[in-house]
């Protein structure tokens, strides 16, 4: 694992600009630099770069971050490969702690791994241009289905030769242990070649990295199967690879769409004629941990199926977890027979680009349709079909597409609406319960794994799925205050509040807050405020680069939007927000007075709180005629309300929500 040192030293120095820059063209406004967002389509630019606070934020779609979060959403890198790009970059030498030898020798043997992959590739590769049987087999074989030498260089295609033992035996040879071998998948136990007599394809990681192969055989009339493919291995996890998705991330973003179809040779074909947006499912039904790795590129997916019906109608039931993803997913069906390889060759590109933009049709009304057909004229069937798509339906999270939906498959279907609202209603709350429950779970599993602040959870090669962009969210009435209190404290809690006895603002605050803690509604910003005062008692500086860098995604996200409130303000924040921006808060100048008055409400509230439970003491007395215990509550409640003007006194700007 990188040490936590070298990661702060590398965020350090990476300048955000010059990161953002190499993709980006930015032009400078007053002291942050804009530009457009490599993430959304916009004309206008609303993507803005802070070189101070080495963070960059886009205020159309909401995605903001460091440096390497830059990279990590651009580039698809996981963090560790993000921080060594950079590092890179800027020549910084990267210190891993010693102290875990483990991850040292895991990160080595993944290394090697790695290694044996990629020397595999070169051996087929050359097996394929260079010998004889290659040439005339494999070679041959691909010149045929209209693959140019470029495209087969490029997407790694070979050729492994009949004879049972050459690459084990070329591969030890060449220093290669029989283990790793073994442990890729490249040998069987028996020593042999995995992969014989078959032209192969190379699967990449996100990074190009070689993780994996798929072979196809080329006799026909043999009772083997048509491809085999390496197994799962330490690094190949076939739920999280899509293939092609190395070569399509960029132009996946580009046309702001992925397009799914479901062979090798699909991928390689439309790549090859200019369609680049493609990735296959490589014949399995799709996985959530695939979609979320489409998902991070574009919400827009078209998915091309061979044309058989009885494959389609399998497939479809898949799918459902594509909506549930929330995901616009559009399905093409080709004539039958065909497969996009085959259908573009006879038609060309261009026709073949026009047709599957004609035919694409709307996922749930396409499997409405399909349905329909199917269950014409028989009542039992159509009920069965009706409930198939109402699950589909209440699988969409977001409500308006789900009644949009209801809408038109009750006119496809000719049930009444409410009859299908009904339906799906329950269907989703069903879902829905079950969804809370996991969720808690998975919560408070992570919290009780929770990091200490050094390395950073989830260090491994593709795990990079942590990028979630935070969601609008309407300020509860009783978190408006501690929004601003975590605010303060993110933006100026290293400031000196007091010059006399030099305490800081983060000091004021939390000394001030500590024993109503416990009372935060919201317990994020109650674990920022924790953190703070964990890192006062180490005697440790509170910056904002702290939480923009920190380890832990929500944070380092929560921390963003928060500065975010002090960066400029685009008109598309305003569209985005709904609301009407007055002034512009310059936190940097009123950190004192802030901090008081933000204090002051937060007490105050907890005042209230503390006298509407009173309150309720002085009626249960009155109604049980206890006067003693009465008289008692209502000193109280008086004493309270000297408090409560008091605070009101200090902080006379305090407005409670
Ligand atoms: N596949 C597999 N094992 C099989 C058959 C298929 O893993 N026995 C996967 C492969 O990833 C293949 C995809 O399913 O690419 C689609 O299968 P198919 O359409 O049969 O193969 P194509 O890639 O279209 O190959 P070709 O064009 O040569 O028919
Ligand atoms: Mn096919």
């Amino acid at each position: 694992m990188i040490k936590p040192g070298s990661v702060e030293e590398i965020l350090n120095t990476a300048k955000i600009e010059d990161i953002v820059g190499e993709y980006v063209t930015l032009k400078r406004r007053g002291v942050n630099m804009i530009g457009n967002c490599p993430f959304h389509n916009e004309k206008t630019p609303s993507f803005t770069v802070s070189p101070t606070k080495n963070i960059y934020k886009c205020f159309g779609c909401g995605k903001g971050g460091n440096s390497a979060q830059f990279l990590m959403e651009h580039e698809s890198y996981s963090f560790p490969e993000a921080l060594r790009h950079i590092a890179g970059r800027y020549n910084i030498e990267i210190e891993e702690t010693v102290t875990s030898r483990e991850s040292i020798e895991e990160r080595q043997m993944l290394d090697s791994l790695f290694i044996v992959n990629q020397y595999a590739r070169d051996f087929y590769q050359k097996q394929l241009f260079e010998t004889d049987e290659g040439k005339s087999v494999g070679l041959s074989y691909f010149k045929d289905r209209g693959f140019l030498e470029e495209t087969i260089r490029k997407f790694g295609l070979g050729y492994a030769p009949g004879e049972g033992k050459l690459f084990c035996k070329t591969a030890t040879a060449a220093g290669h242990k029989d283990s790793s071998l073994k442990k890729l998948g490249l040998s069987t136990s028996y020593g042999k070649d995995f992969f014989r007599e078959r032209v192969m394809f190379t699967i990449h990681n996100l990074s190009g990295k070689v993780i994996g192969f798929g072979g196809r055989i080329l006799k026909k009339d043999v009772k083997a199967p048509k491809y085999i493919n390496s197994p799962e291995t330490e690094v190949y996890n076939k739920s999280r690879v899509l293939y092609g998705a190395y070569f399509a991330k960029k132009s996946i973003r580009q046309n702001d769409e992925c397009i799914m179809v479901e062979g090798y040779t699909d991928v390689i074909s439309l790549h090859q004629a200019g369609i680049e947006n493609v990735v296959a499912s490589s014949g399995t039904s799709l996985t959530v941990e695939q979609i979320q790795l489409v998902k991070r590129n574009t919400p827009n997916m078209k998915i091309i199926y061979d044309g058989d019906t009885a494959g389609v109608k399998a497939a479809l039931r898949g799918l459902d977890l594509v909506l549930e993803q929330d995901m616009n997913v559009k399905v093409v069906l080709l004539p039958e027979g065909e497969d996009p390889d085959s259908y573009l060759q006879k038609l060309g590109a261009a026709d073949f680009k026009e047709y599957i933009d004609k035919e694409a049709k709307d996922f749930i009304l396409f499997k409405t349709n399909l349905l329909m057909e199917e269950a014409a004229g028989d009542p039992v069937k159509k009920a069965a079909m009706i409930k198939d798509l109402v699950a589909s339906i209440a699988r969409i999270p977001d409500p308006i597409k789900r009644s949009l939906y209801i809408k038109e498959c009750s006119h496809l279907v000719k049930v009444e609406e409410e009859i299908l609202v009904d339906a799906a209603n329950k269907v989703f709350k069903k879902t829905f319960k079950q969804e809370q429950k996991n969720k808690e779970r998975f919560r408070s599993d992570s919290q009780r794994q929770g990091g200490d602040g050094g390395g950073r959870p989830g260090d491994n090669q593709e795990d990079n799925s942590a990028s979630a962009i935070p969601k609008k969210e309407a300020v509860q009435g009783n978190e408006f205050q501690e929004k601003d209190i975590v605010r303060l404290l993110i933006t100026s809690g290293g400031e000196i509040f007091d010059e006399e006895s030099k305490t800081t603002v983060a000091a004021f605050i939390v000394s001030n807050i500590e024993e109503v803690l416990d009372d935060f509604d919201n317990k994020q910003y109650e674990r920022i405020v924790r953190e703070c005062m964990q890192m006062l008692n180490d005697g440790k500086k509170i910056e904002q680069k702290h939480f923009i860098n920190h380890w832990d995604d929500e944070m380092a996200q929560l921390a963003i939007t928060l500065l975010h409130d002090e960066f400029e303000y685009s008109t598309n924040w305003k569209d985005m927000w709904e609301v009407e921006l007055q002034t512009q808060p310059m936190p940097e100048q009123n950190y004192v007075k802030d901090s008081i008055s933000s204090i002051n409400a937060f007490k105050m509230r907890k005042i209230d709180k503390t006298m509407a439970k009173n309150q309720e003491r002085i009626k249960t007395a009155q109604e049980e005629k206890d006067d003693v215990k009465m008289m008692k509550y209502l000193r109280i409640q008086q004493k309270l309300l000297a408090i409560r003007s008091e605070l009101a006194k200090a902080g006379n700007t305090v407005i409670l929500k």
